[in-house]
C-alpha cells in the first residue's frame, strides 16, 4: 500500500469484475484438461484477444452514443476463444466450447471478495461493479457467488456500448451515483484498467496478487496491495 491519504472519505468503492472479484484461474485449469499442455497458454492468449477485441470495437468508433461495432462481452469472449484455438491449431468442438464458456459463467469469487464488500457496506460506503461484462453474464456470476446483497449496483459498459478504457465507460459510475470523481475509489487487478481509471480521474487501487510490474506509462496507482482485503486499509 502506498500514498495513504489519511483524510480520504470515499463515497463509492467500485470494483472491476474478471480477475478482481472473480478468479479466472479455473478457466485455464479446464482448458488444460481439454487440451493437455496447452491450456495455460490458451487461457492467456484468450484473455489477451478478448481485451484486444474490446479495444478494437471501442477505438474504431468512439462515438458518444456507443460504437457501431459493439458486441456484448460474452460474444467477444466466445469469438476470441474460437480465434485463439484456430491460431494454436487446437480442435475446439461444440462440447469443449460449451464447457469453457460455462466455466466463464460460473467463476468463483476470490475468498475475500464477499467479506470485503460486506465490510465496506458496514462502513456505510456504497459498492458497485464496473465491468466490461454484459449484464446477463455479470448478474449470473454475482448471483451464484452470493455477492448481490453487498453490491449497490452492477454497472456494465453495455449501457455505453464502448468498453474500458473509454472515458464513457468510467463515466457510467458518475451518472449512476451522481457523485464526484474524487469521491470514488476504483479497484482492479488489471493494471491497464487501473491506468485508464486513473487517467479518467479516479483514485485507484491496484490488486497485484502476482507481484507483476506496473505499466511503464502513466503514474503509479494511488494504492497497491496483494489482496482485495488490503482495500479495507484505505476506506
Ligand atoms: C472487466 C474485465 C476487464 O470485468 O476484467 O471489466
Amino acid at each position: 500500500m502506498n500514498k495513504n491519504k489519511a483524510n480520504t472519505m470515499y463515497k463509492l468503492i467500485a470494483f472491476d469484475a474478471y480477475g478482481t472479484l472473480f478468479d479466472v484461474y479455473s478457466v485455464g485449469m479446464l482448458a488444460n484438461e481439454i487440451f493437455p499442455g496447452s491450456g495455460l497458454d490458451l487461457a492467456l492468449m484468450w484473455r489477451d484477444r478478448q481485451i484486444e477485441y474490446t479495444r478494437l470495437v471501442t477505438i474504431s468508433d468512439p462515438s458518444a452514443d456507443g460504437s457501431k461495432y459493439y458486441l456484448p462481452f460474452w460474444d467477444l469472449t466466445l469469438l476470441s476463444l474460437r480465434y485463439v484455438c484456430k491460431r494454436m491449431h487446437l480442435p475446439l468442438d461444440g462440447d469443449s466450447e460449451n464447457r469453457l464458456m460455462a466455466e466463464y459463467a460460473q467463476l468463483h469469487a476470490f475468498e475475500d471478495s464477499l467479506s470485503v464488500l460486506k465490510k465496506i457496506k458496514e462502513k456505510g460506503i456504497a459498492t458497485a461493479i464496473l465491468s466490461n461484462g454484459n449484464k446477463r453474464m455479470l448478474s449470473a456470476v454475482v448471483e451464484i457467488n452470493g455477492l448481490k446483497p453487498y453490491l449497490d449496483r452492477l454497472v456494465t459498459v453495455e449501457e455505453a456500448r464502448v468498453f474500458k478504457t473509454s472515458p464513457h465507460s468510467y463515466n457510467l459510475l458518475i451518472k449512476e451515483f451522481a457523485i464526484r470523481k474524487e469521491e470514488i475509489l476504483f479497484v482492479s487487478s488489471n493494471a491497464w484498467d487501473v491506468l485508464g481509471a486513473s487517467w479518467f480521474g479516479f483514485d485507484v487501487f491496484w490488486v497485484n496478487r502476482q507481484s507483476h510490474p506496473f505499466e511503464e506509462i502513466g503514474n503509479r496507482p494511488n494504492y497497491e496491495g496483494k489482496s482485495l482485503s488490503e482495500v479495507l486499509g484505505v476506506v
